[in-house]
């Protein structure tokens, strides 16, 4: 297929980012020379132990946590199911009760709804038109028999921050009151790099962390584990990651994981206010250009680099592949959801009507975004909407 351009507008950094140089250079090696078994016990493979024992280093300095909470995994996916179905396996007996959001990631969503058909009970707590959660609702849902509570802290389509140390304060106290014992979980993939991980502040006991989103590379991830919390592996076999995790580990993809995440946290406040502007800039840009455009999120409590718009009208599909020609690459909703025209669960849940939902837009900014990227997106976007409003039947 020809483009029209020969320059790619990435704009989908939520979906995924490139590794970038430096984590690849700190890889490298572990393909090559430095290939041993980190379990083995002659000298190559010392040089592999020390890779995997230096990111988790790293990674626990992040997360201000200690070295023996982080389980390194497969990713975000994995990390949310070991932290559900893990602690379930252990300490819920059948009947137990769950309380998570209606707008989680379906890394959190389908597990839950998984042990819902084993027996155990669930609660998805509802968002206001912004995407945020009333920690007091939260708090609320709060059974004797709930042992598990979890939110996440970025939302990867609108962007939406929850505020997870107060609702984690209020869930604690309300399960206290009604003597129970909670464990409290936040899928934080979304907000490594961009909000502070310290698990102590967040108060959380389970934190899930991707290293694809934060130029790291795919197919490695992170479950913070507080001390004391025990959890059935999902992967039985060797052992490794004290008995959490079985399985060779993944040398170099961890080896990057704890490069990217210690790139991402250096930069973090730093990165912050040219991606507020650039975000400012394309907020703008749309309601200049493209007044009839409805804005999905929360202007008051986000991430800047997502940025989620409806147009009424049309549908995403056809938005997205006229942005595609034009060399600009976009999502519809989350990455998972965009091959199907099935209105984002997220956007539902928010109140957007389900024929506004199908029309949505997410932008999402990253490192390597400029404002000639900002400029570019406005006016493929105009020029498509126009195109689309003139010839209707172009949309599926
Ligand atoms: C909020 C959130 N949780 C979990 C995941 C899954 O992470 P992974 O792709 O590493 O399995 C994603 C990825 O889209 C995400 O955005």
């Amino acid at each position: 297929m020809t483009m029209s351009k020969d320059r790619i507008n990435y704009l989908d950094h939520a979906a995924t980012t490139p590794v970038r140089g430096e984590v690849l250079e700190k890889m490298l090696p572990y393909f090559t020379e430095k290939f041993g078994n980190p379990s083995s016990l002659y000298s190559i493979a010392g040089e592999a132990r020390y890779g995997v024992d230096e990111a988790r280093e790293l990674t626990a300095a992040v997360l201000s946590s200690r070295t023996g909470e982080i389980v390194f995994t497969s990713g975000g996916s994995e990390s949310n199911n070991l932290a559900i179905k893990g602690t379930t396996a252990l300490i819920a007996p059948v009947g137990g009760h769950i309380v998570t959001t209606a707008i989680e990631h379906h890394a959190v969503i389908h597990p839950v709804e998984q042990l819902e058909k084993l027996g155990y009970a669930a609660t998805y707590i509802g968002v206001d038109a912004h995407g945020k959660v009333d920690p007091d609702e939260f708090a609320a849902a709060i059974k004797q028999e709930t042992f598990l509570a979890s939110v996440m802290l970025v939302n990867n389509e609108v962007g939406t921050i929850q505020d997870v140390a107060l609702i984690a304060n209020k869930t604690r106290e309300a399960s206290k009151r009604v003597g129970g014992s909670v464990l409290i979980h936040t899928d934080a993939v979304q907000a490594a790099g961009k909000l502070s991980l310290n698990v102590d502040e967040l108060n959380v006991d389970l934190m899930s962390l991707s290293g694809h989103k934060i130029y790291g590379p795919k197919g490695v991830g992170v479950l913070y584990v507080r001390r004391g919390v025990e959890l059935e592996p999902l992967i039985a076999g060797g052992g490794q990651e004290r008995q959490r995790r079985s399985g060779t580990e993944n040398v170099a993809g961890i080896v990057g994981f704890g490069e990217a995440l210690t790139l991402a946290e250096s930069e973090r406040q730093g990165s912050r206010e040219r991606m507020s502007y650039l975000s400012d800039l394309l907020l703008s840009g749309i309601d200049e250009r493209i007044p009839n455009a409805s804005f999905n999120g929360n202007i008051s409590s986000r991430v800047p680099e997502i940025i989620n718009f409806s147009f009424p009208g049309v549908e995403g599909e056809p938005v997205l592949l006229g942005l595609d020609f034009k060399g600009i690459a976009a999502s519809s909703g989350s990455a998972c959801s965009s091959a199907s025209l099935e209105p984002s669960h997220v956007l539902l849940a928010m109140g957007v009507n389900p024929k506004l939902a199908v029309g949505s837009l997410r932008i999402s900014l990253g490192r390597e975004t400029t404002e000639t990227d900002v400029d570019d997106v406005l006016q493929a976007l105009k020029s498509v909407l126009d195109q689309l409003a003139t010839f209707p039947s172009a949309q599926g």
